[in-house]
């Protein structure tokens, strides 16, 4: 399965914007929403939907909702600021944060926060996080989901590395991949590159 790229003009411009190291925290966050938010639209596009009946000022019309349960599952901490854009979407969805950093040293995930529920899954599961590099963070969440029970899951970043995306399909299959842009490949260090930094740091303005 290849990842979908969202080739929308607006996430173009929103992209250069957070690439630039010029750009400021606020301006950053900003930019980050808005790619968030045009992501998401297009990871939902075809979400299933039930007829439902309803009266307008006017008359009667069969209408279609959202059927299924979502829950957004964004990776601390860059995952945060994608939070808000897709409530704004999906007001109704469910909130459960889970808390991974990359050790800087092997670049492994290490969990430190891990809330979600045995037992009351949601149908749908959209894991957050601006950046896949290796994939490792990803992979971790998957897991953490599976054993949550969630039917299906989709992976909503906006900057991939293609290491990432293989390591996600491979592991899971059946979870697509959606971003903004694949960049060409990771640094010595496990950046991506050219990539955008260290999301976390210019979300949080912890340089
Ligand atoms: C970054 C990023 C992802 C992860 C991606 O988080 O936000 O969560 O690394 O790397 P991976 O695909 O190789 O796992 P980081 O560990 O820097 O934590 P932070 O969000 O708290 O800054």
């Amino acid at each position: 399965m290849e990842a979908t790229v969202v080739e929308h003009a607006l996430a173009q411009h929103h992209l250069s914007i957070v690439r630039d190291r010029q750009t400021s925290p606020p301006q950053f966050r900003h930019s980050l929403e808005q790619l968030s938010m045009l992501v998401a639209c297009e990871a939902t596009k075809d979400l299933e939907l039930h007829e439902v009946r309803v009266h307008t000022p006017l008359t009667t019309a069969v209408t279609r909702r959202l059927a299924r349960s979502i829950g957004l599952v964004p990776i601390l901490r860059a995952g945060i600021v994608m939070v808000e854009p897709v409530l704004n979407l999906i007001p109704e969805a469910e909130v459960w944060h889970l808390g991974l950093y990359r050790d800087e040293a092997t670049a492994r995930p290490v969990p430190y926060y891990n809330k979600l529920p045995a037992g009351s899954p949601v149908d749908i599961a959209l894991v957050l996080d601006p950046m896949l590099a290796t994939g490792g963070s990803a992979c971790m969440a998957l897991e953490s989901k599976q054993a949550w029970g969630a039917r299906q899951t989709v992976l909503i970043s906006v900057i991939a590395a293609p290491e990432g995306i293989d390591r996600v399909h491979l592991q899971f299959p059946d979870t697509p991949v959606y971003t903004c842009a694949i960049d060409g490949e990771l640094n010595d260090d496990k950046f991506i590159v050219p990539g955008l930094g260290d999301a976390g740091d210019r979300v949080f303005n912890t340089m």
